[in-house]
């Protein structure tokens, strides 16, 4: 039986002789509310006047939201995947998805560094995003790696844009964070899964004429 007494001014709980004060207990049930609202900045002394560090933060935002997108792409094709070339498409698109979270983790410390509010939740990234949505259903390979193109490309273009924007404004960390690793990244990845969309002979050259190669 568990019993209440009061102990030297604070609650304690008695259960089965054993006692633990209600500082020890864990508070469960809370809520509260809201500190820092999304497309906001707080105050960061890193010689950044606020305005930039707020459009930086968001334009950095987007490129988040885009970038968890195509890290759960890659995971979706990852698993889908099939046919003849599934064995090096699974593995090259594991690779490139635990590329992509790095890079999310790198993005999303930069937006707080920068006073922001980095967006985390998936349904709040649904919202974000401009990555065309794949449907829920398995795709034919080429067309899944014709999606991954596109992020790609949405992404490289977010990221010279507000690269530009960076650099111009004075904010070097952000400049180099887009150029160093998520643009260098994503331009490594869009070469790597490119040349699986080229129509190359495995087997039989093409002579130029129609016929084959062969001789
Ligand atoms: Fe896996």
């Amino acid at each position: 039986m568990a019993a209440k007494q009061q102990h030297n001014g604070q609650q304690t709980q008695q259960q089965g002789g054993k006692q633990a004060s209600q500082e020890a207990q864990l508070r469960m049930g809370q809520r509260g509310r809201i500190i820092q609202s999304p497309d906001t900045v707080r105050r960061m002394p890193i010689a950044l006047p606020d305005e930039v560090r707020l459009q930086n933060a968001q334009g950095l935002n987007q490129i988040l939201a885009d970038t968890i997108m195509l890290y759960n792409m890659y995971k979706k094709h990852h698993w889908q995947v099939s046919g003849h070339t599934f064995y090096q498409l699974h593995l090259l698109f594991d690779k490139h998805a635990a590329e992509q979270l790095e890079l999310v983790d790198l993005i999303a410390e930069r937006i707080q560094l920068l006073g922001g509010v980095a967006v985390g939740m998936p349904h709040d990234v649904a919202e974000r995003t401009i990555i065309e949505r794949p449907p829920a259903g398995v795709e034919e390979v080429p067309v899944m790696i014709d999606r991954l193109l596109e992020a790609h490309e949405q992404i490289l273009r977010e990221c010279r844009e507000l690269a530009d924007k960076a650099d111009e404004n004075h904010d070097q960390g952000t400049n180099d964070l887009l150029v160093s690793d998520v643009i260098r990244t994503n331009e490594l990845q869009v070469w790597f899964v490119g040349e699986h969309v080229v129509d190359s002979p495995a087997v039989i050259a093409n002579d130029g004429t129609g016929q084959n190669g062969t001789r």
